[in-house]
């Protein structure tokens, strides 16, 4: 089913705005974010970003939570849903999924269920999510890297997953701030 903007922004504020009204302030912001760096990829592939950038963060709803690895439950509540089979994908895997799958002894079963796309969509959606904080506050990408540090504890599964991610979520921010650069879009940060 292919899914609309709307429908995507939609969701997630059914699914976060109530239970999680901070969660849902940093998905408010990367939803908005990811809309205004449309131009950092093609045409065709702009809802798409879109959509899974309000969609990313839906497996932390209540409602949802299964195993606990908000990105895998998120994405099989969509897939269950009847949603975008690349947005679903996309959000199993944003901003480094794998490698925090690989942390949790989930690597292989988020393989397995949702193929990894490599393109300046996911690029943008990392972008998106690693520029913005966790009250929808803009910050650079090593800032928001400390903030996660700080907020889970030195020893958190998601310290070491992050640390872990860092050089790609580095690298996937650089590409869409150079594509930005080049199709003349303002940097939201
Ligand atoms: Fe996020």
């Amino acid at each position: 089913m292919t899914v609309s903007v709307e429908q995507a922004r939609l969701t997630a504020a059914f699914l976060l705005e109530g239970p999680l009204p901070r969660r849902w302030s940093h998905v408010r912001a990367v939803g908005t974010k990811a809309e205004a760096i449309a131009g950092a990829v093609a045409e065709a592939d702009r809802v798409v970003l879109a959509a899974a950038a309000w969609l990313h963060d839906v497996g932390y709803s209540p409602d949802l939570v299964d195993t606990g690895f908000h990105s895998l439950d998120g994405a099989r509540w969509l897939r269950a849903n009847g949603f975008d089979e690349r947005v679903t994908a996309l959000v199993a895997h944003h901003s480094c999924a794998w490698l925090e799958a690989e942390e949790r002894g989930l690597g292989e079963v988020l393989a397995a269920e949702f193929p990894r796309e490599v393109s300046s969509v996911a690029d943008g959606l990392c972008y998106c999510d690693m520029t913005t904080g966790p009250d929808g506050q803009s910050l650079d990408v090593p800032a928001r890297l400390a903030e996660i540090r700080s907020r889970y504890g030195p020893d958190a599964l998601v310290t070491r997953f992050i640390t872990r991610a860092e050089p790609d979520i580095l690298a996937a921010a650089e590409r869409t701030q150079t594509r930005l650069t080049a199709a003349g879009i303002a940097q939201p940060i």
